[in-house]
């Protein structure tokens, strides 16, 4: 039941603070230790090579993903879009470890590769929000998002849910590991700002509704553009805006877009820079110019601790490596005024499923 809201995506945007208070109290105590099955971590921790699988918003959670283990765990991650890595003949390490991401559970492609993982009997776990789903009764193990269901086919809670699990987990097998930078991040604490930061984002939804207004719903065109972690934030803001309001998106690595994508920067193209990061904001804001003196409206989506008077949307400060929590949500409301104001159905836009349960 969506109750007062008038689409679901609303209402799951809205969500997502609590997501996040769950999940810290589900899978941390108090202490901030987690409470995961110690044979998971252990399964984790011995692994020479995590490889993360997912499609869609799930492989940009696994982008992000990648990060989090590689800082916490110092395990070297590898992500792979489900429907290429089904089919490519990876050369496999010897004691490699799967983790799939799907909201649904039932994404063909995902279990596609699933069934190649058991097949060369490889350990593997489910992150998804449907217990009992194909992905989770197939894998060894299965964390939960607790999400509660996601109805709108575009997937917001999903996506934080997701980090949220992967930042539980990489600081889980990091702590088995004995690892500084584990050591060093609190995650219970992370998410708890985490739900503060979102709820102070979505406190401010009628602002990003003018936004989108004023430089989207008459776009055909628009970029997202970052750097590291702020680059794939940028490709998860260009699905949403694309898959609901049909205004073709593109994010980009920000230091990239002048080898070429910059000519298809015309008067008025919206640019969005995503800036989180204190090693690359400069870079990203003077890419940002570059794209400004080629005619483009752009905006910026800043951390607190990073911004410059003129910044659009920032955003509170919270630890970098978890950032994409927050900057994500300014660009799922961005793309649900667009779409909302365009007058199109945001909870199902046309040639779309919200499973996609075939090859
Ligand atoms: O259920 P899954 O997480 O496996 O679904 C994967 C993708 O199909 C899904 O994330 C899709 O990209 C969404 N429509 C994005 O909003």
């Amino acid at each position: 039941d969506k109750g007062p809201y008038p689409y679901y995506m609303l209402k799951e945007v809205d969500e997502q603070p609590n997501v996040m208070r769950k999940l810290a109290s589900t899978y941390t105590d108090e202490s901030g230790k987690d409470t995961l099955d110690p044979e998971l971590v252990d399964a984790i921790k011995s692994a020479d090579r995590i490889h993360i699988v997912g499609a869609g918003t799930s492989y940009h959670a696994g982008l992000v993903g990648k990060k989090m283990f590689e800082k916490l765990t110092h395990i070297p991650t590898e992500v792979h879009v489900a429907s290429e890595f089904a089919y490519d003949d990876p050369l496999l390490t010897k004691n490699p470890f799967f983790i799939f991401l799907s909201q649904s559970g039932e994404t063909a492609d995902s279990r596609e590769v699933l069934v190649n993982v058991n097949a060369r009997g490889f350990k593997s776990l489910t992150i998804t929000n449907v217990a009992n789903s194909t992905l989770s009764r197939e894998a060894n193990y299965t964390l939960l998002l607790h999400a509660g269901p996601e109805i709108s086919v575009a997937s917001t809670k999903a996506y934080t849910a997701q980090i949220a699990v992967e930042a539980i987990l990489a600081k889980a097998v990091g702590m088995a590991k004995e690892q500084v930078t584990a050591e060093d991040f609190d995650v219970r604490q992370q998410l708890g700002l985490a739900a503060t930061g979102m709820q102070a984002i979505i406190d401010e939804k009628e602002t990003i509704e003018d936004l989108a207004k004023e430089y989207f719903v008459n776009a055909t065109r628009a970029f997202y553009i970052g750097r590291g972690i702020d680059q794939t934030v940028s490709l998860e803001s260009a699905l949403k805006l694309k898959e609901i309001s049909y205004v073709q998106a593109e994010g980009f690595a920000s230091g990239e877009l002048k080898h070429g994508t910059i000519a298809l920067i015309e008067e008025g193209t919206p640019v969005v820079g995503i800036i989180t990061q204190a090693k690359t904001a400069g870079l990203t804001r003077s890419n940002l110019q570059e794209t400004l003196s080629r005619g483009a409206q752009t905006l910026t989506i800043a951390r607190n601790g990073l911004k410059k008077d003129d910044d659009t949307i920032i955003i509170p400060d919270i630890d970098e490596m978890i950032t994409p929590l927050l900057s994500v949500v300014p660009a799922q409301l961005l793309a649900y005024y667009t779409s909302l104001n365009k007058g199109l159905d945001v909870d199902r836009p046309r040639n779309l499923a919200k499973s996609v349960t075939v090859e």
